[in-house]
């Protein structure tokens, strides 16, 4: 409460835009993206390179696939534990692929171009190798029980290591539907610095889209072992056509805009209004992939009025994360964090920092405001609002902690992860077993012996609160789809900051301080 009071109280104290610009506080977002990518590597699986930078980490499940005759060596830990999940894993290479694909210019300027694309083919030639057939995609390696079971560092492992696949019998069109939009994503990527494999990702994309297409289902009726973790609560149909939207923008063949377009009411895109964008529910991304459509010259009639339809739904979303629609908003904590719930909240606010940002240049490119029904609002104040979930996450709250580990001074230093929570292998490189783990690591109240730098954790409570403890898994675990959308706006926001173009977005956000 005291936080939302200073704001308002700032707002009538200083009435000039740059005056309040001034008293906001500045965080180096390079560094921010820099410490961001580092946590990709402290989560790889599988043979680690020579130029890996995060050297508390060591080579580990290097005999993944191998009961079931399949190489599965590499790709990413999902989060505190050792699964490899399919689809939340191809949710975040889509978000670091759409990341390159709007800001690359900008992540170049920050340096990061190479570490960025380094993050997205960890995934990617994962994922080639997971997509044994045209019909056959091995969608998880390890199982939530066994491995919730031991706290061991990934070097040590001596959990099941089994793994599961959907084919035509046992389909997942959302999990073949996300990989295919990863693919695609990615394909876009790599087209000029490496066009062989661009073409490699492009030609698996299609045969994905196809196989989800073709033949239908959930992916976590056909894998149980996937049902208390990652279950597809809002089904396929959101996946199909961010798929197609996704294949159409790296072929630019138009029976990929036809299918999101024919189906946008059957499959939901421009029926569902919603209010949160996840690795489950995707069907605010779609429609902002959608919105981006409009801005083509070439549409025909109808394409156009079903994008527009499309579009409606995206204020939707995007008004909703102002707090600018009349009575469904996303709800706020007192230091004004977007609220959606209490276990892993920070995702839903960098997936919503994400679609914000990419909505501001869509409106700078129309030259057009943002209309929504509590009033109008300008490109730079929705970027603005984008920044001050930015700027809480990085410091700007009540607790003054940055939920990016290991940015600024004070951050989470009992992030709830296996690896990070137990010595490094590399200085202690004696066997750690399945329950000696919990019980001379897990229970301590020291900080963890590793930071897991540039993983963004669960974070507060609907009341700014939070509990720095390995056990508070809620707020403290951190997950690859948290970080993955940030990438993005971190470059974003340092070009912006570079060329001093920040105190314009800023003194143009009197509202969105207002909304506090
Ligand atoms: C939106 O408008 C309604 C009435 O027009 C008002 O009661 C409400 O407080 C407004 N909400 C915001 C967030 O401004
Ligand atoms: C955060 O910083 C402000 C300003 O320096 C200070 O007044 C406040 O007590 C701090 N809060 C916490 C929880 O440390």
């Amino acid at each position: 409460m005291e936080f939302s009071i200073f704001f308002i109280t700032l707002m009538f104290l200083f009435t000039s835009p740059a005056t309040i610009a001034s008293l906001v506080q500045e965080f180096s977002y390079q560094d921010a993206l820099s410490k961001s990518l580092l946590y990709f590597e402290a989560q790889r699986s599988g043979h680690l390179p020579y130029n890996q930078r995060v050297t508390w980490r060591h080579h580990s499940g290097l005999t993944d696939g191998l009961q079931q005759g399949v190489d599965l060596v590499g790709g990413y830990y999902d989060a505190g534990d050792h699964v490899k999940f399919g689809l939340p894993m191809a949710f975040t290479i889509t978000m670091l692929a759409w990341s390159v694909i709007e800001y690359g210019d900008e992540t170049t300027a920050a340096g990061e171009y190479k570490h960025a694309l380094e993050s997205i083919k960890w995934g990617t030639d994962y994922f080639i190798k997971a997509h044994t057939k045209p019909y056959v995609l091995w969608a998880e390696v390890g199982d939530g029980d066994t491995d919730h079971y031991c706290w061991q560092r990934p070097e040590d492992m001596t959990t099941s290591r089994r793994a599961y696949k959907i084919d035509n019998e046992n389909p997942g069109s959302d999990l073949a539907g996300e990989t295919a939009a990863a693919l695609a994503a990615a394909s876009l990527v790599f087209r000029k610095s490496n066009p062989h494999y661009s073409h490699l990702l492009l030609h698996h994309a299609q045969q994905l889209f196809e196989f989800g297409d073709k033949y239908r289902g959930r992916y976590d009726s056909s894998i149980a072992a996937v049902k208390s973790y990652y279950a597809s609560v809002s089904g396929y149909k959101d996946e199909l056509l961010w798929a197609a939207f996704w294949l159409h923008r790296a072929t630019g063949q138009s029976n990929y805009l036809d299918y999101a377009v024919d189906k946008a009411h059957c499959f939901g895109g421009t029926g569902w209004a919603i209010s949160e964008f996840s690795w489950d529910v995707k069907y605010a991304g779609v429609q902002i992939m959608a919105v981006q459509n409009l801005l083509k010259k070439e549409l025909q009639p109808n394409q156009k009025h079903i994008l527009e339809q499309y579009k409606t739904k995206a204020e939707h979303y995007v008004c909703s994360c102002l707090g600018m629609n009349k009575g469904e908003n996303v709800d706020r904590t007192p230091g004004g964090l977007l609220y959606i719930r209490q276990w892993n909240n920070m995702q839903y606010v960098s997936g919503a920092a994400f679609l914000l940002t990419v909505f501001s240049d869509f409106l700078k490119s129309m030259g057009t405001d943002l209309h929504c029904p509590n009033g109008t609002v300008t490109s730079n104040q929705v970027l603005s609002f984008a920044k001050s979930q930015v700027d809480y996450i990085l410091g700007s709250n009540p607790m003054n902690m940055s939920y990016l580990v290991g940015f600024g001074t004070k951050y989470p230093k009992r992030v709830h992860h296996r690896g990070a929570s137990i010595v490094s292998y590399k200085e202690n490189k004696g066997f750690i077993g399945c329950t000696q783990g919990y019980d001379k690591w897990y229970g301590r109240r020291d900080e963890n012996p590793n930071v897991l730098v540039g993983a963004l954790v669960g974070g507060p409570d609907c009341q700014d609160n939070f509990g720095d403890e390995r056990g508070n898994y809620m707020q403290t675990e951190a997950c690859t789809y948290n970080t993955a959308p940030l990438v993005g706006v971190f470059a974003k926001l340092h070009a912006l900051s570079d060329g001093s173009r920040l105190q314009e977005v800023v003194s143009s956000s009197a509202y969105a301080y207002d909304n506090y």
